[in-house]
């Protein structure tokens, strides 16, 4: 045996070690933070089979179907199996008691699953296949409803699932326990199904291993403000005269790609109407995160938040959302759907650049700028590093850039400050990428893919992203020899030949051997062109 298959096995003995442990615990997600990288959570259309979807709406007591527009994708759907059944509660028109209407989600849910990458639903199915997977995983559907007589219009969801979160708007006479997790609020129209709801606040509904670090929250509608008095807690110890919102920071915050797209962009599509007037209530406390985020939080909230979860008093408020609004569709990150917001991608950059002070909205064309173009090297120091990235920039200098190099651990602020002042920015596959967010308009991002299969990967966290962002995107896909791997392992190891049956050995050997083990030495003659390219599209 070589002393590369040594390693390789080191490595894998100790990847099963961790696999054994069914469940993470908050220390071992901190202590893996390295590993907490998105391949653990991203997505792509494969999964199989869909769930049902059944609705109805009672009107008047009487009965009546509604049809349900299903998007063509999911046409094709697999009707086979509906456990776990939850309901919706569909307030209709505010001063109108006499109608009401239910809508049944069905999900799925069946054999217990023997890895945890298997609950992972947001994992291609290609991929969960190399873990034999016994079950088929799937997504849960959003419902939508269409009413040819029209009577959405005056219908307002109280609680609402998507396919990636669920959120609940209450309003009249609303009472928060943090204790037990608890919001009681009191329902003066009359509604059918189920008042209670079990709920996790974090917008990553699908991928159970970020929602196991979420806290459960309750939901319970009463009938009448009476009722609410029959629980000792109720009575009303803090008033409060805002509105306010409940959402969690656990889940897979501290990765700054989840940040964003699981937490900051939700919250913004949540927060943003009130426009300041909202009182936040976190779950999960992370004082850190808030500290990390604290100029967009002093943006969107202008009260100190509360973190609830300790609170044996009971908070009062008039008006509360449980859960963060995201996106509809499943399988897209870093995204605002604009034809279901009030805000576009474009509305939430330029509140990122209000709320950083950027002065960059758009990159300058080559006709008035007056400076050389600038790229921004993003250096990672731990994982996926560059070996060579002196070289790197002295061809970037050569083509005619300037060249600015950091790693994204300077802080929010001052990062999106120079990542705000480049026209390019360059990096390997990776949660630094998130930071494009902060580029102007038109500006290039180039991402690089190392050895591994991430393709898909790459696709949905950056590359789509970055369309919807009104910027330009580049790939460069290292080859073998680029990699740190082929050093390690020969040219003909299974890790270079064959990233698939590196899968087979568990989720958490990939991850080790493809993100956490391996850096890359870009081929400066290889990789020219796409420079070329960068500087041509500017
Ligand atoms: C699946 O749905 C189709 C059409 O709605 C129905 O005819 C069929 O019986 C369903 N199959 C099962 C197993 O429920
Ligand atoms: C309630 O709705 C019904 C049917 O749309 C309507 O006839 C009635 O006037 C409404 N009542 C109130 C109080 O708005
Ligand atoms: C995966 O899901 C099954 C059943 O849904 C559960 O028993 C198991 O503990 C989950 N595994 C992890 C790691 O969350
Ligand atoms: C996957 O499961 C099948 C049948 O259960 C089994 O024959 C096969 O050896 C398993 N493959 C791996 C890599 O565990
Ligand atoms: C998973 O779904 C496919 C088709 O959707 C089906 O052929 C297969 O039998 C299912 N596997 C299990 C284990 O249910
Ligand atoms: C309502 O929800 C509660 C709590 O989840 C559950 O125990 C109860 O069975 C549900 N009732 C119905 C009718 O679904
Ligand atoms: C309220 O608390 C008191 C004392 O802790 C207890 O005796 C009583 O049963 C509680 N009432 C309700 C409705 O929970
Ligand atoms: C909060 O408001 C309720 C209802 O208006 C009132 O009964 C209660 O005394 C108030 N509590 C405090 C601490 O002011
Ligand atoms: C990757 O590069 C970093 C930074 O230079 C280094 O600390 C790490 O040991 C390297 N890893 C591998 C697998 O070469």
């Amino acid at each position: 045996m070589t002393e590369k298959d040594l390693l390789f096995d080191t490595i894998l003995a100790r990847s099963f070690s961790r696999t054994g442990k069914k469940r993470l615990g908050y220390g071992a997600f901190i202590a893996s933070l390295l590993f907490v990288f998105t391949l653990c959570t991203v997505s792509k259309p494969y999964l199989s089979p869909l769930p049902i979807v059944e609705m109805q709406l009672s009107v008047d007591a009487g009965l009546r179907m509604l049809k349900i527009t299903e998007p063509q994708a999911l046409r094709s759907s697999n009707n086979e199996t509906s456990a776990d059944s939850e309901k919706l509660i569909i307030q209709t028109n505010q001063d109108n008691v006499t109608s009401s209407a239910v809508i049944t989600q069905s999900l799925i849910s069946s054999e217990d699953h023997k890895l945890s990458v298997c609950n992972d639903t947001s994992l291609p199915k290609n991929f969960l296949d190399s873990f034999n997977c016994t079950t088929n995983t799937t997504i849960p559907k959003e419902e939508v409803i269409s009413d040819e007589n029209k009577l959405e219009k005056t219908m307002k969801p109280i609680c609402t699932k998507l396919a990636r979160t669920e959120f609940c708007e209450l309003s009249g006479d609303v009472r928060i326990h943090g204790k037990s997790a608890t919001v009681l609020a009191a329902i003066t129209f009359a509604f059918s199904g189920n008042s209670t709801w079990h709920m996790r606040p974090y917008a990553r509904k699908g991928d159970l291993v970020a929602m196991n670090r979420v806290r459960k929250w309750t939901v319970k509608l009463e009938q009448n403000a009476d009722q609410l008095e029959n629980a000792n807690f109720s009575r009303c110890v803090r008033n409060h005269s805002v509105p306010a919102m409940i959402f969690s920071l656990g889940g897979y915050t501290m990765n700054n790609f989840h940040d964003f797209t699981d937490v900051v962009i939700p919250l913004y599509t949540t927060a943003r109407r009130f426009n300041g007037e909202v009182q936040f209530l976190v779950t999960n406390r992370n004082p850190w995160w808030i500290n990390k985020f604290k100029e967009l939080v002093k943006k969107l909230s202008n009260y100190e938040v509360i973190y609830i979860d300790e609170e044996d008093e009971t908070h009062c408020f008039s008006s509360v959302t449980v859960g963060l609004i995201r996106h509809r569709e499943y399988f897209t990150e870093l995204t605002i759907d604009p034809s279901n917001s009030e805000y576009s991608m474009s509305d939430f950059r330029s509140f990122l650049r209000d709320t950083y002070s950027l002065r960059n909205a758009a990159v300058i064309t080559s006709q008035i700028r007056r400076r050389r173009p600038r790229i921004l090297i993003l250096s990672r120091s731990r994982s996926r590093a560059f070996e060579n990235t002196g070289e790197i920039a002295r061809a970037a200098r050569q083509i005619g850039f300037e060249v600015v190099v950091a790693e994204a651990n300077t802080g929010v602020a001052n990062f999106a400050q120079t990542v705000n002042s480049c026209d390019v920015m360059l990096g390997v596959h990776g949660a630094g990428l998130t930071n494009m967010v902060f580029l102007p308009d038109n500006a290039v991002v180039i991402q690089i893919l190392p050895i591994g299969g991430f393709e898909w990967l790459a696709k949905t966290d950056f590359e789509r992203p970055s369309e919807g962002m009104n910027l330009r995107y580049l790939e460069y896909k290292i080859a073998a020899e680029e990699s740190s791997l082929v050093k390690k392992y020969g040219r003909d190891h299974e890790v270079v030949r064959d990233p698939s049956a590196v899968a087979k050995h568990g989720w958490d050997m990939f991850k080790s051997v493809y993100l956490v083990h391996q850096n890359v030495s870009i081929d400066i003659n290889r990789f020219k062109p796409a420079l070329v390219k960068a500087l041509e599209l500017l």
